[in-house]
């Protein structure tokens, strides 16, 4: 069997873990041939190919990125996209296809498999927000990341006395936000899913200085926003294809801080630094589990499915519920975030 693999997307730690499982499971069990394509559904639509064998995912478990590259480019969304898609999958004699993304690239594999094409997807994103499995690849990774950050923050903040601001990725969810603000022992945590209001917060920062403490942690989810009907207006600025500017809110968050309550205040933005790098173990097993899942599942003849992590168990749910949802953060976590303030 002919079988493609592309990543897409956002890059992560743990994709080449996935993709050194599906060859080496592919090749190893089935004696498929695996045929990336380079630069996610972009490669597709260019006939951008990369046969792989064993040698190319030779050490690659401890390497972050792809070795398959990525991109963000949606062959639905594009005119003609669909048509050049299936155009190379015909060429190469694709008989099936394993997407590793987050939800863009996952929303094109469901397009993609209901013109006939048989599709498994992968879940991926340090966000963690890709709905339908309690993990996505990468995620692990950004936590462990995040978390080290904030504990060296905390040192400097407790030495200069200052209010520090730490803006973790997280456009839609608040997951990096949630898991590395209890894991570092943020004070406050600013997720999207709970609208903040910024006087409650200066209330809290006055109190807390007053009372018992000269410094503090604020972690920001990039997607915060202020409740509607408080006393901080803001626009989220949109960057190129409508993306978040990183360090916007952050930057923001900090300046009302700093204004209203007169406290010294320092911004650090993350950004891309949690996504790069070594992946963990439990990023390596993730990528490896569902690289192994997929492959049996397209040797099976499966087709739009999704490999997704229940519990202890990786099973596959439908491609078509996973498309255009976001997974939330849960009211607990964020009642935790709280009651730790
Ligand atoms: O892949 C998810 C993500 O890391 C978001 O958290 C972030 O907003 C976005 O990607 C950044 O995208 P880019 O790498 O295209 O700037």
């Amino acid at each position: 069997m002919r079988v493609g693999l592309l990543t897409g997307g956002g890059d992560c730690p743990g994709l080449n873990a996935a993709i050194r499982a599906v060859v080496k499971h592919g090749i190893g069990e089935y004696g498929h041939s695996i045929i990336g394509f380079r630069n996610g559904w972009k490669g597709v639509a260019d006939g951008d190919v990369l046969p792989l064998t064993r040698d190319d995912i030779r050490n690659v478990l401890p390497v972050g990125g792809t070795l398959l590259g990525t991109a963000r480019y949606h062959p639905h969304e594009e005119d003609g996209g669909l048509d050049a898609v299936r155009a190379t999958l015909e060429a190469e004699r694709i008989e099936a296809l394993i997407c590793i993304g987050g939800d863009g690239t996952l929303h094109a594999a469901s397009e993609v498999a209901n013109s006939g094409t048989k599709i498994v997807g992968i879940p991926k994103t340090i966000d963690n927000d890709v709905w339908g499995t309690d993990l996505s690849i990468g995620f692990h990774t950004a936590v462990n990341i995040a978390t080290e950050a904030i504990d060296r923050v905390h040192t400097t903040a407790e030495s200069h006395n200052r209010v520090m601001v730490v803006e973790v990725m997280g456009r839609h969810a608040g997951w990096i936000a949630l898991n590395a603000g209890i894991a570092g022992g943020a004070e406050i945590v600013l997720a999207p899913e709970e609208p903040f209001d910024i006087d409650k917060i200066v209330k809290f920062l006055k109190h807390r200085h007053r009372a018992h403490a000269s410094f503090s942690i604020i972690v920001v989810a990039e997607g915060a926003i202020p409740a509607a009907g408080t006393s901080m207006s803001y626009e989220a600025p949109l960057g190129p294809f409508g993306s978040i500017v990183a360090g916007a809110i952050g930057e923001r968050v900090a300046a009302e801080i700093g204004a209203r309550t007169g406290f010294e205040t320092r911004v650090t933005v993350l950004g891309h630094v949690q996504r790069g790098g070594a992946p963990t173990p439990t990023d390596r097993i993730l990528g490896s589990r569902f690289g192994v899942a997929a492959m049996d599942a397209v040797s099976r003849g499966e087709s739009g499915v999704m490999t997704a992590l229940r519990g202890d168990e990786v099973v596959l749910i439908p491609l078509s519920d996973v498309a255009g949802k976001v997974k939330a953060v849960p009211a607990e976590l964020l009642m935790v975030a709280h009651a730790l303030a």
